[in-house]
């Protein structure tokens, strides 16, 4: 077969797909293919603007590091991720709504006793943080591993600041739950931020006309032996960006009010796991790796 035009040259590639080593790579294959020609039947590129868009995506590729990782930004910011989140996490009826990973989370964070204060050297605003851990029956969920991380005041985590080679680990920690299913830190209040967007990604967001901000948020990654672990963060209310995050991974019933008293902010939460597989996290102090989502 030759002389393929454009009538003819997306049936040409699907009938080349009959070969696939699987059903589910050939159903992949065939997508790809109808979804990727419709859309450059749609926008019609020049020769110059497809040579842009290679060149985008090129660029992406290049910007991906061991510290970086464009292409899950770039993920996140077209709201691929939060589709895929929205596709496995749906009906999963009672337990806490999840989120996205985000790119700054350290394997293996250091273990802290209940009560805390994992601020280090940040300054801000005093704030407390406590909850539980249960199953869907109300049941606490004793001895769960509760891993936090959060922005400073300022909108960085300490892994953007460290300096070269010995970033001092702030903001983050992990906690196991108390006999009756409980856990409480201390830490400071955290501010929105921008992703990353020095990068092929930030130059994406200025041509779309769009912010690169994040609501502040405290992140979770929580686990207990038969259940599936549960990722996700607590937006703070009120915060400018709740409607318009970067990254769209925002849902109602992880905002929660900063309750103010006469000892500091209270972040309080009531976290409950689907039952499913355990997955063990990396042990505490083991050479901290970040996540696979590096920005
Ligand atoms: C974060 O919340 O840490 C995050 C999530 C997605 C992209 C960048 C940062
Ligand atoms: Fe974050």
């Amino acid at each position: 077969m030759r002389n393929f035009d454009e009538g003819r040259i997306t049936r040409a590639v699907l009938e080349r797909l009959s070969g696939a080593r699987s059903p589910r790579a050939r159903q992949v294959s065939e997508a790809l293919v109808r979804h990727l020609h419709a859309f450059i039947r749609e926008v019609r590129p020049t020769q110059a603007e497809w040579g842009e868009g290679i060149a985008f995506l090129t660029g992406v590729g290049a910007m991906c590091s061991a510290t970086r990782q464009e292409f899950i930004l770039l993920s996140d910011t077209l709201g691929v991720s939060m589709l895929v989140d929205a596709i496995n996490h749906a009906g999963q009826g009672g337990t806490t709504d999840t989120t996205v990973l985000g790119p700054f989370y350290v394997e293996g964070p250091p273990e802290l006793p209940l009560g805390a204060d994992i601020a280090g050297p940040c300054a801000g605003e005093p704030m407390r943080v406590e909850g539980t851990v249960s199953d869907t029956g109300g049941r606490p969920l004793p001895g769960a591993w509760v891993d936090v991380w959060h922005s400073d005041a300022q909108g960085y985590y300490d892994v953007q600041r460290g300096d070269a080679g010995a970033p001092g680990l702030a903001l983050r920690a992990r906690f196991r739950t108390d006999a009756r299913g409980r856990f409480h830190f201390r830490s400071i209040v955290p501010s929105f931020y921008p992703v990353p967007h020095d990068g092929p990604v930030g130059r994406m967001l200025e041509a779309q006309g769009r912010h690169p901000y994040r609501p502040a948020h405290v992140h979770f990654m929580i686990g207990a032996p038969g259940f599936t672990t549960l990722v996700t963060h607590l937006f703070l209310a009120d915060d400018p960006y709740l409607d318009s995050d970067v990254v769209f991974g925002v849902k109602d019933s992880l905002i929660r009010p900063l309750e103010r008293g006469t000892g500091g902010a209270v972040l309080r939460y009531d976290f409950v796991l689907p039952a499913g597989a355990q997955e063990e996290p990396a042990p505490a102090g083991s050479p901290g790796r970040q996540s696979e989502r590096l920005p």
